[in-house]
This record gives structure tokens, C-alpha cells and sequence, in this order.
């Protein structure tokens, strides 16, 4: 397709970035078939782009493309991939400009939240450059006299990459930069609806000097998505499949894994709690409160999805979270200061309207927002509910839109209960200053990340990842780069004369 047809390409200040073909062993190329899908703005729903719709060969052929290229990369040094990792992040930042206006027209975020996403993304490229070096073993004392014990970390193999729409580039570099540190080649599998965030970053590996073969992209729409997956989850020759997504996504990934036993990392569905103690800083409550739920317009795994908070300043915390909410701006995400995008799809707008309204019908009270907003029809008002209860469905179930539902507790036991009464268990926050409490209630709540005082924790140096159906695996961290490593033990006899 020409730049003209859609006009991205003409906005960028460097025109190659936007790419409309999947990349497989060192080249940019469309499907067999020819066939194609669109790709449209959720803001205006206006053609961003066009991406060629691949299937089970394509796939074949990155896999095949990648288990060969990884002969010579698993045998250069930690160093010399780190080096290469570097550029890439050099190359990430030299263009966030353009990266950012590729997301947001693909994504509908923000432009502000875009670059921040950008350089959230370029956090993981400049951590795992340096991991690249570390990927240590240990000495064992042996129970022989005569033996010596080591171990050594060696990459895993092909991975395949299956990345949402919601970071379409941070969780890229999130899972890519660490593979690439350890010695894996990819197949990255971007989200259908986010697919050119993905061809950007992978233009820019390229002109990194990732080799050829190392780093394989394959495009396919949202419907036709299941034999690109299917063969990824089961082709003897992928080795690890690392997945952002939805539990149901994830659980049907990890059974198709099963079947050649592979190592999995899953970053699935969160129903995060924030609980407001009635000894907190009410500001700093109100300042989390809104940076966490309405970060990319609620569409994110981490945010709070149910808001408990103490009988004694309940109103007043509802007042002016209410208060703060309506004056968000919702619009565009190309607008200047526009601070609500528009949510994906209109099956996200529907869900977020469904839960709104079995609350509603259930006695929950909307003191503000409730609706969909006048920048067009994927737009959906923040909005702050009262009197929620566990019998309505926001209560279980990801709402995964600007929706903040409260509920009042009056001690720590009871709201530790209804905390945890979820089968997720990514990531929870609470506000309190009591010393004592802040311990216990950390360590009471079952989640694979805690925020005290923080509506945001997110970053590069903290092992992120949940317990129970939020996932399996860390990424981020050191714990990040062992997810792409397997360890091997060698035993030495005869040591002694
Ligand atoms: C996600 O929601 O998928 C990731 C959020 C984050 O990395 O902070």
C-alpha cells in the first residue's frame, strides 16, 4: 500500500518506520497468499494500515528462519549482544517521536502516554543490554572429595513472542531484549490490532545489526489467529512461549505448549484491589488512585478494578475521586492534552457498558461519568461508582476500561478477604502510613506485586508477574533474563590424585 493511501507514513520524520510486511530471516516480505488486514484508528476508525494476514507457513518459515540463525548467535559473547541490544536502544530513542505517533494512531493513547510508553519500553532495551553480560552460574560444594560441581545458563532456543494491544512496544522490548541478552532468537507475533508499534521496533533492531534470522515477525488478524498460534505452541523447534494477554488467551496457549513441553511465561488477566485505610493521606490516595486506573483509559492488566475504602472517609475520598475523574480530557489521543483515549475495540466499549449497567441495575450509584462521551463512540466517560457489592460482575470480572468502582470496608480482616476473593492475583496497592499495618497487609495479599503508597510500580529493576490465574514467570529483572535461559549442571570426577 502507498503512504498516501492512509498517510502515516507521511506524518513520520522517518518515513521507513512505518512497515507494512512481516519480517522473516533478515527481510521484509508479505504473506504467501497475498492476503491482507486493515489496521484502524479506534479514535476516528480511520485505515491506519495494512498488514499481510499470514498462516501456518509463514510461520514455519520464521521458526526455521530463527532455529538456524541461533547456531552463531548462541555462540558470541554476552558482550558483543549486549552491544548490539545498546544500539537498539539508542535507536529507540533517537526516534520516540515517531514511535509515539504510530502508537497512538494504532492504539488511540495519548501522544504524552505514548512517548512515556516509549520510554518505558526503552527501559528494558537499556537493562537487558547490561543482563546481556550476567548470565551467571553457580559452584556447588560436591559431597565427594573428588568431584566438582558448576552450572551453567544457556539460552533456551527459538521463542515465540505473543504481545497484546494495550503496550503494543514496551512489552516487546520487555520480552525481545532479554531474549536476545541470553541468546534466543524470536518469532514475534504482535497484537493484529497493534501491529505496526511492532514493525517499527523490529526496523529498528534491524538497523541495530541484530543478525539476520534472529529477530522474525508474523502478522495475522485477530480472527484468523489460531494457526499462527497453534504452530507456535507446538512446533518442537520453539522452545518458550512468553505471552501478555487475557487468562482465557493464556490458558489455552499453555495447554497447546504442553504438547512439546515448553517452557512458558504468561503475564495474563489481573482484577487488581486498592484499598484506602482510613489513616492515609487522603491527596496522595486520590493521586494514585487516578494515575493507576485510568493509565491508557483503564486498559491495563495492572489496574485497580476494585477501590476499597475505610466507612470513616469513604465520602470524602469518593468526592474528590469523583471531582478529579470529571475533569479529565477525553478526546483524541493526537489532541493537545488529551488524557482519555478512546478503549480498542467497540466489543471493549460493550463489555465496560455491561458491567456499568449490572451494577447499576444491582443498586450501584454513578457519581460521575456512567456513559459513552461525546469524542466518539469508543470513548467512555471516567467514571466513579458507590455502593458496589460482590453480587454485581465488576465486583469478579475484568472491566478493563475508565471505570472506578468503590467499596466501602470497616476493618483490615474484612477488606484482606475481599481483597483476595478473586482467582487473579497480579498486582494489588494500599495506602495507610501505620508502619505495623503496611507489613501485614503486604504480606497478607495474594499478589505477585504490591504497591504501598504508589498507584504505579512499574519498571525495569522489579521482577513483574502474578500468582494464581495472572500468570506464570517474571519479566523484568534479573528473574527476566532466566526465563530465556535453561540451567545445566556438570559434574568433573577425578579431581583428586
Ligand atoms: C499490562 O497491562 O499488560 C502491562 C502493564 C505494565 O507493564 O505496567
Amino acid at each position: 500500500m502507498d503512504f498516501d493511501e492512509t498517510d502515516l507514513g507521511m506524518q513520520l520524520k522517518d518515513k521507513n518506520l512505518f512497515r507494512q510486511q512481516c519480517f522473516i530471516d533478515g527481510k521484509w516480505t508479505d504473506s504467501l497468499s497475498g492476503e491482507t488486514f486493515d489496521v484502524y484508528n479506534p479514535s476516528d476508525l480511520s485505515l491506519v494500515g495494512r498488514m499481510p494476514n499470514c498462516s501456518k507457513i509463514e510461520t514455519i518459515k520464521a521458526i526455521d528462519a530463527a532455529n538456524k540463525a541461533w547456531d552463531e548467535w548462541k555462540k558470541i559473547s554476552g558482550k558483543d549482544r549486549s552491544l548490539i541490544i545498546r544500539n537498539w536502544h539508542q535507536l529507540i530513542l533517537d526516534n520516540v517521536d515517531d514511535l509515539a505517533l504510530i502508537m497512538t494512531l494504532e492504539n488511540g493513547k495519548p501522544i504524552s502516554d505514548s512517548k512515556g510508553e516509549i520510554m518505558y519500553a526503552s527501559w528494558f532495551t537499556d537493562w537487558f543490554s547490561e543482563e546481556a553480560k550476567r548470565a551467571y552460574g553457580k559452584t556447588i560444594p560436591s559431597t565427594l572429595a573428588d568431584r566438582r560441581i558448576i552450572t551453567i545458563k544457556q539460552p533456551i532456543g527459538v521463542c515465540g513472542i505473543i504481545t497484546p494491544w494495550n503496550f503494543p512496544s514496551a512489552m516487546i522490548t520487555r520480552k525481545v531484549a532479554p531474549a536476545l541478552a541470553a541468546g534466543c532468537p524470536v518469532v514475534i507475533k504482535p497484537a493484529g490490532t497493534t501491529p505496526f508499534s511492532a514493525t517499527a521496533l523490529v526496523e529498528l533492531a534491524n538497523r541495530a545489526g541484530v543478525p539476520k534470522g534472529i529477530i522474525n515477525l508474523i502478522s495475522v488478524s485477530e480472527k484468523d489467529v489460531g494457526e499462527v498460534g497453534d504452530e507456535l505452541c507446538t512446533n518442537k523447534n520453539v522452545r518458550k512461549i512468553s505471552f501478555t494477554g487475557s487468562t482465557n488467551v493464556g490458558r489455552a496457549l499453555i495447554a497447546k505448549s504442553a504438547s512439546t513441553i515448553k517452557k512458558v511465561s504468561m503475564e495474563l488477566g489481573g482484577h487488581a484491589p486498592l484499598i484506602v485505610f482510613e489513616d492515609a493521606d487522603l491527596d496522595e490516595a486520590v493521586k494514585g488512585a487516578m494515575a493507576n486506573k485510568y493509565r491508557n483509559s483503564g486498559q491495563v492488566c495492572v489496574s485497580a478494578n476494585r477501590i476499597f475504602v475505610h466507612e470513616k472517609i469513604h465520602d470524602k475520598f469518593a468526592e474528590k475521586l469523583a471531582k478529579k475523574s470529571s475533569e479529565l480530557k477525553v478526546s483524541d489521543g493526537r489532541k493537545d492534552g488529551a488524557q482519555i483515549g478512546p478503549l480498542i475495540t467497540m466489543a471493549a466499549v460493550e463489555k465496560v457498558q455491561n458491567h456499568v449497567s449490572d451494577a447499576k441495575n444491582k443498586g450501584a450509584k454513578i457519581i460521575t461519568g456512567g456513559d459513552i462521551d461525546n469524542a466518539g463512540k469508543q470513548f467512555y466517560k471516567p467514571t466513579v461508582m458507590t455502593n458496589v457489592t460482590n453480587d454485581m460482575k465488576i465486583f469478579y470480572e475484568e472491566t478493563f476500561g475508565p471505570v472506578a468502582p468503590l467499596i466501602k470496608f470497616s476493618s483490615d480482616e474484612e477488606v484482606i478477604k475481599m481483597a483476595n476473593d478473586t482467582n487473579y492475583g497480579l498486582a494489588g496497592y494500599f495506602f495507610s502510613k501505620d508502619i505495623g499495618r503496611i507489613w501485614r497487609v503486604a504480606e497478607a495479599l495474594e499478589y505477585g506485586m504490591i504497591g504501598v503508597n504508589a498507584g504505579v510500580i512499574s519498571t525495569e529493576v522489579a521482577p513483574f508477574g502474578g500468582i494464581k490465574e495472572s500468570g506464570i514467570g517474571r519479566e523484568g529483572a534479573a528473574e527476566g533474563l532466566d526465563e530465556y535461559l535453561e540451567i545445566k549442571y556438570i559434574c568433573f570426577d577425578g579431581i583428586s590424585n
